[in-house]
């Protein structure tokens, strides 16, 4: 068995993000429509399934594990999920993306389960707007859930903003100041286009990313750097601080030639790009060969020649992934 997943790019898959549920306690107005159907149980990886194709990946040089959803965090007995990709010999970052509600309650127990990570998102500081930008979340939860993060142990705890021109565009400076108060890090990311979340046009509240670095150099200097988290974010440092920011910009700063990345969904798909639809059923081959990991890999290395060069994303407003990022792993 080949121990490298390499692409017909010469791009080397290192970092799997793992959906875990694609439930959310929060409805974010550009992840999710309000009324939102979820997937019936028997569609869904059992953490069981989940914990094997986490342990596939490994053994095929995969070193770094996210797990996403929905929200992982509402999924029943992720501690267990945890511990076991935690104890994976060969994993060397393993991390969470959460809306951090639940933080406050599992911090501790992900954390001695083995989570080294976690990024929580925040895109306002003002507790009606983020009301509104999430439709259902508590602002104070999410605040208690960092600080309960910090206090168990977390290091280097990343904030994700998704910036909407018009809608909380005027916050970034706040944002900013925030992290460097709290000595977390901070990435801002462009709205991508899938699913169709008719909450606003995504093509008037489009905010690119050098928009938003002018507006924090207008406060601050911030000195490119060329640290990396095997992740799509672009990072800065400020002169006087630990914090860094970082962009995330598939729109204006494409960064599909140096992908590293794969997902698989929460139905068990492999999928080889977030903007495109390839992709391999590792819950057929899981539930018709239980128990044969040499299967698992197998159909895991074949997919690799799936994986597209690049996502053709634009900002016009049309909905270019049917897919929500619900379903998808973010
Ligand atoms: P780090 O490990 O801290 O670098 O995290 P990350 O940025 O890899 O993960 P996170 O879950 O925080 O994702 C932040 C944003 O980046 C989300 O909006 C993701 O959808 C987006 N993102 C992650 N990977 C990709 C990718 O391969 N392509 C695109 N277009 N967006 C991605
Ligand atoms: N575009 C960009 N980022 C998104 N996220 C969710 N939906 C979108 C979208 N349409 C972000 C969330 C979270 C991460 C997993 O993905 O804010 O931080
Ligand atoms: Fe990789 Fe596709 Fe993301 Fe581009 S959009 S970085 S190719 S997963």
């Amino acid at each position: 068995m080949e121990s490298e997943l390499i692409d017909d790019f010469g791009r080397r898959v290192r970092y799997v993000r793992l959906s875990v549920t694609d439930r959310c306690d929060f409805r974010c107005v550009y992840c999710m429509s309000e009324e939102m159907t979820f997937l019936p149980r028997a569609q869904v990886l059992t953490l069981e399934e989940l914990a094997t194709v986490a342990r596939a990946f490994v053994e095929l040089g995969v070193e770094k594990v996210r797990l996403t959803g929905g929200e992982p965090l509402v999924r029943r007995n992720i501690g267990k999920l945890v511990t076991e990709i935690g104890a994976l010999p060969g994993l060397k970052d393993f991390a969470m993306t959460t809306n951090g509600a639940g933080l406050a309650k599992q911090a501790v127990s992900l954390r001695e389960g083995g989570l080294q990570r976690l990024n929580i998102s925040l895109d306002s500081l003002d507790p009606e707007r983020f009301r509104r930008l999430t439709r259902t979340g508590d602002l104070s939860r999410v605040l208690a859930g960092i600080r309960a993060a910090r206090d168990a142990g977390f290091e280097r705890i990343k904030l994700n903003a998704v910036i909407l021109r018009g809608r909380n565009d005027d916050e970034v400076l706040d944002l900013v100041d925030f992290a460097r108060d709290e000595d977390l890090d901070i990435s801002f990311i462009e709205e991508m286009p899938l699913g169709d979340v008719s909450d606003h046009s995504r093509a008037e509240t489009f905010c690119s990313s050098d928009d938003v670095q002018a507006m924090i150099e207008r406060r601050y200097s911030l000195l490119p750097t060329t640290e990396s988290s095997l992740g799509p974010s672009r990072y800065f440092r400020m002169p006087d601080s630990a914090s860094r920011i970082g962009f995330i910009s598939p729109h204006s700063h494409n960064f599909c030639a140096s992908c590293n990345r794969v997902r698989v969904t929460v139905e068990g798909r492999l999928l080889l790009c977030l903007g495109n639809e390839h992709s391999v059923d590792l819950r057929a081959v899981l539930r018709r060969y239980p128990g044969d990991m040499d299967a698992l890999k197998e159909a895991i290395v074949r997919a690799m020649p799936l994986k597209p060069e690049r996502h053709h994303f634009t900002t016009d407003g049309d909905v270019q992934v049917v897919r929500f990022m619900n379903m998808t792993g973010g």
